[in-house]
């Protein structure tokens, strides 16, 4: 039985969980698009860490613990390598950490291709084992029937289509996708199968934007852009990228803070204080109380 539901704020650095406060849910997520309007576009951030989580929890009305996790968090080359076991472990933590959110949880790859049963399998260790309120999977037409399959027993699903990262070997690169009119007509065709297979919303990543607004306007269901078009019924962006943590990031990124060069600063001023011995200071260190007995 999982224990990851509760902010432990007897052990953590964590605020105390605020008073009576209600998730988003999945169905409030879908209920935004109205007959094709999102009046109110959806706020999506990746989120790896309970601390990043609680941060990020009140201006988002979702979290993704993304599989880029591979690339940000473990200096993978690809999310191909990142496993269920580490997905779980780092969802349990942003659910841990956040309590306004809905939380989604990415299917590595490996873990749902196979079948619709294998699918079922790691997503409902994903939903027992972090407490999330959904699972993301990565591809469109071919895995209609596990979307179907997943949601008619309980397991919400966001689709994702476009650039799918884990099928980076297939693809032979990240370049936006949907150029020529066969790719174009085969990412809205992805994009169908997932909404009439129940996806509760729609990721669509690195395309050219009339295909984005295209599929916005084609599905019933939310779309989430990343690199894709202000028209999608929401946005995503890896929080890493845009708080500035690299040098490289793919040009769809908008970078909002410089956090790499604070850190470097940080870091610089705290080994000049080690190397000067001026720190730890009088604040920092304890001292025997006056009167205390040997
Ligand atoms: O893994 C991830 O962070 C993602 C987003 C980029 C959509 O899938």
């Amino acid at each position: 039985m999982s224990t990851t539901f509760q902010l432990d704020t007897s052990t953590s650095r964590a605020h105390p969980t605020p008073a009576p406060m209600k998730r988003l849910t999945v169905p409030q997520v879908r209920e935004r698009k109205v007959a094709g309007v999102t009046a109110e576009p959806i706020v999506m951030l990746t989120a790896y860490t309970a601390r990043q989580a609680q941060l990020l929890d009140t201006h988002c009305d979702l979290l993704l613990v993304g599989d880029s996790l591979g690339q940000v968090i473990y200096g993978l080359p690809s999310s191909v390598p990142v496993t269920l076991d580490l997905m779980i472990a780092h969802g349990a933590a942003v659910v841990r950490g956040s309590y306004h959110a809905a939380v989604v949880v990415d299917m590595p790859f490996g873990s749902y291709e196979a079948s619709p049963q294998d699918a079922f399998a790691s997503a409902a260790r994903v939903m027992k084992e972090t407490g999330c309120a959904a699972i993301k999977l990565e591809g469109g037409e071919a895995m209609a029937e596990t979307v179907a399959f997943l949601v008619h027993r309980g397991i919400p699903v966001m689709g994702h289509v476009g650039l799918t990262p884990q099928a980076v070997n297939v693809l032979g690169g990240y370049n936006a996708r949907g150029r020529s009119t066969a790719e174009a007509d085969k990412i809205i065709a992805d994009a169908r199968a997932l909404e009439a297979a129940g996806a509760f919303a729609i990721v669509i990543e690195g395309v050219v934007e009339p295909i984005a607004v295209a599929i916005t306007q084609a599905v019933a269901c939310p779309t989430i852009g990343i690199g894709a078009s202000a028209q999608c019924d929401g946005q995503v962006l890896v929080t890493d990228d845009m708080l500035g943590m690299f040098e490289r990031v793919p040009r769809f990124v908008k970078i909002y803070e410089n956090i790499a060069e604070t850190i470097g600063n940080a870091a610089a001023r705290y080994a000049a204080d080690v190397r000067a011995r001026s720190f730890p200071g009088p604040e920092q260190t304890y001292q025997p109380r006056k009167g205390a007995s040997e």
